[in-house]
């Protein structure tokens, strides 16, 4: 059933879990980040590292969609995917993106703003190694972003692949490995009542990084 636009406007929530102070957060964004995001793990949240990730055409249209942080160290955060794909041609083109978690059992948004490059091939081959076999199969069988005409035809992709790599060990296919944000701007938001949320964003410069509280 369609919502109305009314119960769409009645839809609110108000936030008072908690506050955020200057004093609690960590010099070093990236070690407040690991707290927050280890709070998110333990609070059994689906999927506490999945992540919006936007990128730009070359149109400077924006785009999203989701993906998994993977690897979450000093270097940024760390995802992988299709280098054939969408985000990976808007990424060869323009090497700005933007990232964000909502963890909404802790009331909390991280939003982040960076530059991407590349992850070294060794560090894909080891990561692709650890998957799941079925999702390394997907990597092969899957030419992500492009027109599908049917389900069958993936399937099919699926299944010849499987057939091919019986009894082998799958290789990470070549157009398939990482990227790594590297963060200039970090954003730590906390909800609070009366829409007085609190906002911390963490901007990177020559000296090292600054903290400046925002409205919300
Ligand atoms: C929870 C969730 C996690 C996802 N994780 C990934 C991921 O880590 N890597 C990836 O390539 N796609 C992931 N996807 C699929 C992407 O959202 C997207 O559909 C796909 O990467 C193609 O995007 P593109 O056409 O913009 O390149 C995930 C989707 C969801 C809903």
């Amino acid at each position: 059933m369609a919502l109305t636009s009314q119960t769409l406007a009645d839809l609110r929530q108000d936030y008072s879990l908690r506050g955020l102070d200057l004093a609690e957060l960590d010099k070093d964004p990236m070690v407040q980040f690991q707290h927050w995001l280890g709070e998110a793990h333990s609070h059994d949240l689906i999927e506490p590292n999945a992540m919006t990730l936007a990128t730009v055409d070359a149109m400077g249209q924006p785009w999203t969609r989701t993906v998994l942080l993977k690897v979450c160290d000093a270097r940024g955060f760390t995802f992988f995917t299709n280098y054939k794909g969408t985000k990976a041609a808007h990424i060869a083109a323009e090497p700005r993106a933007a990232l964000t978690f909502w963890w909404s059992a802790l009331e909390r948004q991280v939003n982040i703003t960076g530059r991407i490059v590349q992850t070294s091939r060794e560090e894909s081959e080891a990561y692709f190694a650890s998957r799941p076999l079925p999702s390394q199969l997907g990597a092969w069988a899957s030419p992500q972003s492009s027109t599908l005409e049917t389900r069958e035809a993936l399937e099919h992709s699926f299944a010849e692949q499987k057939a091919r790599f019986e009894g082998h060990q799958i290789p990470c296919p070549e157009h398939w490995g990482g990227f790594c944000l590297k963060p200039d701007s970090i954003e730590f938001w906390q909800g609070r009542r009366s829409r007085l949320h609190d906002r911390f964003r963490y901007d990177r410069s020559p000296g090292g990084w600054g903290i400046t509280r925002l409205a919300p």
